[in-house]
């Protein structure tokens, strides 16, 4: 018999312990503005905060959400949303709790494997407190090498783009969608790119988060290095680590 927990599994262990903590810590209250995240460690976090609000002991607690997928979750679960520009929320929030692609020691993180990258930066920048929860498949010494970057561009730009990428020295392709033909559309009416540096690469993804966004038609990069998150990551083993 196997002392080990599954991936999936390990994302739901992150998803409740952190809300469960954070809860118990204080940071998560009622009448707070949360932003809540997108994709398969996100959601299981979306219903574990629906669970305490379903039984009164989170009130009035508003949420934003980066996504379609987020949106729809929160409709079923009844949690109510608004949009960061809203006078509820007024552009900010207290908290946003969201997964991550990849992290790497210092915090840096990928982000945007469900395409959803382009206003989960939005919240997380524009939050007081940044959490993000893993299992232990997230953590890397080096982004950008083994799950390529994502990159939200406006659709007209693709070949500029890639004509400017070309000096970094990484492969490029733009996402296609599953069961749908063509291109991946994200919530915003834009393309993905996906680019990827080669193994061996000395990669910067403080400069590049910057740098990248300075090139016509790139709306936005999944590195986020300017908002350091607190960290749950879950193991196989059934612990889960904070840092
Ligand atoms: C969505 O665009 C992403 O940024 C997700 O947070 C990220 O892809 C992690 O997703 P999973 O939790 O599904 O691995």
């Amino acid at each position: 018999m196997s002392n080990t927990i599954s991936v999936e599994d390990q994302k739901v262990l992150v998803a409740r312990t952190a809300i469960d903590k954070l809860i118990s810590e204080g940071l998560i209250y009622s009448g707070m503005k949360i932003g809540l995240g997108t994709g398969s460690t996100a959601m299981p976090a979306v219903k574990r905060l629906a669970e305490y609000i379903a039984k009164g002991k989170l009130k009035n607690i508003a949420a934003v959400p980066p996504s379609f997928q987020t949106s729809i979750a929160c409709e079923e679960f009844n949690i109510p949303i608004f949009s960061l520009s809203s006078g509820r929320i007024n552009g900010s929030l207290d908290l946003t709790i969201d997964g991550a692609d990849e992290i790497d020691s210092k915090k840096n993180l990928t982000k945007g494997g469900g395409a959803a990258l382009l206003r989960e930066k939005i919240i997380a920048y524009n939050s007081e407190l940044f959490v993000v929860i893993g299992d232990e498949t997230k953590s890397v010494k080096t982004l950008g090498v083994n799950f390529p970057l994502p990159i939200e561009i406006v659709p007209e730009a693709r070949l500029s783009i890639m004509k400017k990428l070309e000096s970094y020295g990484v492969s490029m392709i733009i996402r296609d969608g599953i069961r749908k033909k063509g291109p991946v559309i994200t919530d915003n009416g834009n393309f993905i790119m996906d680019i990827k540096w080669p193994a061996n690469a000395k990669i910067n993804p403080v400069k590049l988060e910057s740098e990248l966004n300075a090139i016509p038609g790139i709306i936005e990069n999944g590195f986020f290095t300017q908002k350091p998150p607190r960290v749950f990551l879950s193991h196989s083993n059934g612990t889960v680590e904070e840092f």
